[in-house]
Order: structure tokens, then sequence, then C-alpha cells
């Protein structure tokens, strides 16, 4: 059950009473606090961007609420029983940071650390992650029961359950092995997977997830409102989250093996030339991608056989 602070049930509860808004008493009354505090959290949701009219009998009224990935708007829109906490705010450093320093202290599996922007945004490879508001930033606690070596399935599980929710909202995308989400072939978002293991048991994972929602100004990027222009960050941070979260409850009952094939659907470079480059840049195997296998390798075809690839970049070759 995801505990959820008394300042986003606040929202929650104006959003429900919409233009009626709700007396001081009554929302008191409804949340078993007192109208001090409840005065107390108008003044910091004020503060956070939400536009809220006050007035002495009729009580608060939400004008607007702030259109970014906080813990106040997404945390109301979570249903999956996966999600045990939501933490976060406006700026961050780096959710996965945050996240790691909870999995550290003991968080449970299922607790989120959601932001609207990041000062310290990461990528794969050390690269920067520009964090700019109108993205989602999202990072999730996960305790598999798996090795360390099934841990690089379960980065295209998160892949997969983000395409799914994002589907699901409308806009179709693509999957770059390992883990890219694509957009008419360009870059709409990126997951970054870190993790604490014993020799043969995983302790936690940290998945951090990157959404371009508007547009952020990233060069050669894709972003989903080009698709869906109603699209709200919030919604989308909530709906790519219980769709990794449903993804994620598949592969720990059963595996990869039984989404493969689902992965492999919406794998982009599918029956495509490659290269597939290390961390320093150098090409480390090509061929033509027939899939992945069971452990989420991928399986690139090449006179001499077929290879199991476990970890790159994959570019596509020019034809020659
Ligand atoms: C990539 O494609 O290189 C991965 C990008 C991952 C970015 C996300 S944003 C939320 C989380 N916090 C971070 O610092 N990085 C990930």
């Amino acid at each position: 059950m995801l505990a959820t602070s008394t300042r986003a049930s606040v929202a929650a509860a104006l959003e429900a009473a919409g233009t009626n808004g709700l007396s001081g008493e009554a929302l008191a009354a409804q949340l078993g606090i007192s109208r001090v505090a409840v005065s107390r959290h108008v003044a910091t949701l004020r503060s956070l961007g939400y536009e809220i009219a006050s007035a002495p009998r009729a009580g608060y009224r939400l004008l607007s609420a702030p259109d970014v990935s906080i813990p106040e708007e997404v945390a109301p829109r979570l249903r999956h029983s996966l999600w045990t906490r939501c933490d976060g705010g406006i700026e961050v450093g780096s959710t996965n940071d945050d996240a790691k320093r909870l999995a550290r202290a003991g968080a449970a599996e299922g607790t989120l650390v959601v932001a609207a922007r990041q000062t310290g945004g990461r990528g794969r490879f050390g690269r920067v992650w520009d964090s700019p508001p109108g993205g989602v930033y999202a990072s999730m606690v996960l305790r598999p029961p798996c090795t360390p070596a099934e841990v690089s399935a379960l980065s295209l599980v998160v892949g997969l359950g983000v395409a799914r929710s994002l589907e699901a909202l409308g806009v179709t995308v693509g999957l770059k092995w390992p883990n890219d989400i694509e957009l008419g072939g360009r870059k709409l978002g990126g997951i970054l997977l870190e993790m604490a293991a014993e020799a043969d048991r995983v302790e936690w994972v940290v998945a951090g997830i990157g959404i371009n929602v508007a547009d952020t100004g990233r060069e050669g990027s894709a972003w989903l409102r080009e698709s869906v222009p109603s699209l709200r960050v919030p919604v989308v941070a909530a709906s790519v989250l219980d769709g990794v979260a449903a993804s994620y409850v598949e592969f720990v009952a059963g595996g990869f093996e039984p989404i493969r094939t689902a992965y492999e659907e919406r794998l982009t470079s599918r029956g495509a030339e490659v290269s597939v480059r290390d961390l320093a840049g150098a090409t480390v195997a090509f061929g033509r991608v027939v899939g992945v296998d069971c452990s989420g390798a991928l399986l690139l075809e090449r006179a001499e056989g077929t290879t199991a690839i476990h970890a790159g970049e994959v570019t596509l070759r020019d034809p020659v």
C-alpha cells in the first residue's frame, strides 16, 4: 500500500472537489488533521506551483496544478500495489542517487523518487542527462529475487513496461536495445539501472527512467507531446511507473522468457545490420539483429553463426 504524504492528500482532495472547492473545515475533517495544518499544507502547495483560490466561506478551490513529476502529483495517480512510498520534490540532484541512498538505508521494494527537474541527472556510460522541467524523472527501488547475471534481462523488462504504458496513452514507441525508448527514430527516453549485489544474490536494483514529455530542447530527441499534445507530465509518470511495475511482476513470477517476444516485437533494430560499440567507442561486434535470448542478450547473426552480445551501444551500419 502506497503511503501518501498529507500534502499530496490535500492536493488530491482539492482536485477531486473540482470547481466546487472544499472548506478548510471539510478538508480537515476528511483528512483527520487540524485546520491550521490544512492552511500550512495549502501554503506549501502554492510554493510548489499550485494555484489555489481561497475565500472566507467557500474555502479552497484548485485553479491549476503544476505540470511536473513531483510526488504530490504522481503518487495519487499510481495504481499498482508494488509501490510503497513516493519521495522526491521539485528539484533533486539525481533521482537515482536519492533512490540508491534510500536502498542502502533499507528502503522497501517499491520505493519511488520522482522530481520535476534534476541538477545532476545521469545517463548510461556516465553521460549527463539534461533534466529541465517538462520531463519525467523517476527512480524505483527493486529487490528482485534473482542473480546479478539476471539483472541484464531486468533492464529490458523495464523498457518493455515503459513502452506498453506509452502505447496505452496513444504513443507507439520502439525499444533500442538494451533500453532506450525511441519515437520516430529519435531518442524519447532512457533507463539507467544500478545495483548492489553479492556473488549470487541481488540486494537491490535502482531503475531510473527519464522521458521527454515536452520539448526540452535536447537536440535530436523526440518528445511525447509531438504525438499527443494533451499529455500531462504527472499522468505520463504514473502510467509509466505502473506499466513498469506490471512488467516487473511478470518477470519476477516467470523470468524473462514469457515476455521476450513482447520485447522483440518492439525492438527497433530487428532485421537490421548493426555495429555494437563498447564504452570506449571501439566496435566489439557487428551483424544482423535477429532478436534477444532468454537472458536479454542481443542476438547477432553473421556468416559464422549467431553471437550473443551482453553489453554495448548499438548503431545501424551504413549500407555498403
Ligand atoms: C540513458 O539513456 O543514458 C539513461 C538515462 C536515464 C535518465 C534517468 S532520469 C531519472 C534517473 N535519474 C538519473 O540521474 N538518471 C535516470
